[in-house]
């Protein structure tokens, strides 16, 4: 069996840390979670970056995508959307698209926001719509979780969410980690099972 991807763009380190929460509930499945990140973008340069970051996870691969059992995606939410420079990443895997290579895997997405109701689900949306298009097979949470119904933090059928505050500073709730977990037990419990 193979690993599952953790694809995550994070500026300020809130989606990041939701990433290795996932990575704890993919690890309980006895999966390797493989954590990867996405270089930043600018409108006006197409700067260089070293291949390797000064810190964190290492940038993904199109190997990574093609190779793993099954994806979390992660973003935070800016302006109610995945940040660019995971969507600019997501744009250059037309022939991933092409050679089918994604179709039939698990994917699960995950989200940070500033605000309460600054968009989370939306953002959870948004990074769906690549995921069907490239044949994946979507996994949200399940309201068996029960927190999901009583969380007064983050934490969405759609994925797990992380309500961070206006700098991006608050740790993450007990409820939160424990969706994340779910989250990436359900992902590599269901990447097994398709599998065989
Ligand atoms: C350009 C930009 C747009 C943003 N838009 C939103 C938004 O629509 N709603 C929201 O709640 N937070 C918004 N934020 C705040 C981030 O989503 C929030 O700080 C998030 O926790 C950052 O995650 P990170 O620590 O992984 O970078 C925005 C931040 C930036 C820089």
């Amino acid at each position: 069996m193979s690993y599952i991807l953790i694809l995550y763009y994070s500026r300020y380190g809130a989606t990041e840390k939701m990433a290795k929460e996932i990575a704890k509930g993919v690890l309980s499945q006895n999966l390797e979670a493989r954590l990867r990140t996405v270089p930043p973008v600018g409108p006006t340069t197409e700067k260089l970056e070293p291949t390797v970051p000064s810190e964190g996870a290492i940038y993904v691969s199109k190997e990574d995508l093609k190779n793993c059992a099954g994806i979390a995606l992660g973003s935070p939410t800016r302006f109610g959307n995945m940040a660019a420079p995971l969507k600019y990443f997501l744009d250059t895997t037309a022939d991933l698209w092409f050679a089918g290579s994604l179709v039939n895997k698990p994917a699960c997405v995950f989200t940070s926001t500033a605000s309460m109701h600054g968009g989370q689900e939306s953002t959870l949306l948004s990074m769906m719509l690549p995921l069907i298009h490239h044949g994946a097979v979507l996994v949200g949470l399940p309201y068996t979780e029960t927190i999901l119904s009583t969380t007064m933090s983050g934490g969405t059928p759609y994925g797990a969410s992380h309500l961070a505050g206006p700098e991006s500073k608050l740790a993450l709730t007990q409820d939160e980690i424990h969706l994340c977990f779910k989250q990436g037990e359900r992902l590599a419990l269901l990447a097994k099972k398709l599998k065989s």
